[in-house]
């Protein structure tokens, strides 16, 4: 088969800053072991989000020229919300900032105490905001899914045994929403297969339960289905893409990923009176509902990008960009999840560093080295992120200590790739130096941001 290549030449570079290892080790101390404390200059290749980071394409540069800025009735909302109807078949759009603006809004609305939010794995933001009204997420993710180093077609998937005794245990009156991740970012970004949307639905239809999709990379899972679902092989994206949403009664969106925007989300849904209180409530915290916090320029980025990502080449050089990354890994002996997911690797850091205990922190340990060996940044996705204290301060652990490496989307290159490979097989080779790690301060939520970390002795 001939190589893949990147569908895109480059006609604007920006300059990567290379530092030393000795200034590395002194810029992490002075971080505190945090790599959102570090500055971006000081780091090589920046894999700490596939969010906002894509590189915009001439067509998005254009638009951002045309953006329509008049507060009421831009001409490019219209464009914006004609494109999202477009393409998801949902009637009611409501632009946001970006999608935690229309997490926190939905869930305001919603949430509040004794209500259960049950999904396959809600992003940190999403269970953050859930918590905050006073409601709480469950996460109902299939078994494959629990185990990193098992490969399954969809580990994306909700596990629809447990939706059904979960919506038993705690009644469906007390459940206002089930939301479907796609892919699912927090669990390895893994895709959910059409039949399990379906199955979900399915249940929810039966309980009264609206289903939403978080759907922030909603076409690297089209792209799956199309790849690995028995039916979809001859299907195109916009009709994948059509049918997902097809099953859902909204959705929030992270314009940020799969629209190739620097900034933005929105809410979509059937719901006319869902929509007149998430409008009444962005008119207080975002803005006029034909903007929602988002500039016009920014509107038109999105509806183009939105488009975009929807190109098959686009999409196959995606895929297959993560693949390889991760099959030079796996080639290599690293522990990392399996298969490859849609935006980025994770490395299973328990395996990795097996003798660093998970009340250490292996995750942030192993993003530490990977950051002092090759400049690298990732982000720990473990028990940093979604660990909790029982009544006694013990750490109760998440269930999986991954690092995320995400790849913003067309942005670097396949030798920077290759470099990335070099560099964590390096570290895997010198694991047994690295030493855990312990907190010296933290916020009460979504504490990994900001928290202060130093080596254990
Ligand atoms: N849902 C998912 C699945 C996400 O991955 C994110 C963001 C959000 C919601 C929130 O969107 O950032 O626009 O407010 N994920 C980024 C990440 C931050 O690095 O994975 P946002």
């Amino acid at each position: 088969m001939q190589t893949i290549i990147e569908p895109f030449r480059i006609k604007s570079v920006e300059p990567i800053y290379f530092n030393t290892r000795e200034e590395r080790i002194t810029i992490l101390e002075k971080a505190f072991y945090n790599p959102f404390l570090v500055h971006a200059n000081a780091v090589l290749i920046d894999l700490l989000t596939d969010s906002g980071t894509s590189a915009m394409s001439s067509h998005q540069w254009a638009g951002i020229m045309q953006g329509d800025e008049s507060y009421a009735g831009s001409t490019s909302y219209f464009r914006f919300e004609e494109t999202i109807q477009r393409i998801t078949g949902l009637p009611l759009v409501i632009p946001t900032h970006q999608g935690r603006a229309a997490e926190k809004i939905l869930f305001s609305i919603l949430g509040g105490k004794g209500k259960y939010f049950l999904s396959n794995t809600l992003f940190d933001t999403t269970r953050a905001n859930i918590e905050y009204s006073g409601a709480e997420g469950v996460d109902l993710v299939c078994e494959e899914g629990k185990h990193p180093s098992i490969p399954a077609p969809f580990k994306g998937n909700m596990d629809t045994g447990a939706l059904k005794k979960c919506i038993a245990e705690k009644g469906a009156a007390n459940i206002p929403l089930c939301i479907i991740t796609v892919t699912n970012n927090s669990g390895g970004g893994q895709p959910v297969s059409m039949q399990n949307i379906r199955e979900v639905k399915a249940i929810c239809e039966a309980n009264n339960i609206p289903m939403f999709i978080d759907a922030c990379r909603f076409a690297e899972n089209a792209y799956f289905i199309k790849l690995r679902e028995e039916g979809y092989r001859h299907t195109a994206i916009p009709d994948i893409v059509k049918e997902l949403f097809s099953y859902a009664d909204g959705c929030t969106m992270s314009a940020k990923k799969d629209a190739f925007a620097n900034i933005g989300g929105f809410l979509a849904m059937h719901d006319e009176k869902l929509a007149q209180l998430c409008r009444n409530m962005l008119i207080m915290t975002e803005g006029f509902p034909t903007y929602g916090g988002l500039a016009g320029r920014d509107l038109e980025a999105i509806a183009i990008g939105l488009t975009e990502v929807m190109d098959e080449h686009y999409l196959q050089y995606r895929i297959r960009s993560i693949e390889y990354l991760t099959n030079h890994l796996i080639a290599a002996g690293v522990p990392v999840m399996q298969p490859a997911g849609g935006h980025a690797i994770y490395l299973d850091a328990k395996e990795f560093l097996s003798h660093v205990p998970v009340e250490q922190y292996p995750g942030q340990a192993l993003v530490g080295a990977l950051y002092i060996h090759g400049g690298i940044r990732g982000v720990e996705i473990g028990s940093l992120m979604f660990g909790k204290y029982d009544a006694d301060q013990k750490l109760i652990p998440a269930p999986l200590e991954l690092v995320r490496l995400a790849i913003p989307r067309r942005v670097y290159t396949q030798s920077h790739i290759d470099y990335v490979a070099e560099v964590i097989i390096e570290v895997y080779h010198q694991r047994d130096a690295i030493k855990g790690l312990t907190i010296i301060e933290e916020a009460p939520m979504l504490r990994h941001f900001t928290a202060k970390l130093k080596p254990v002795d």
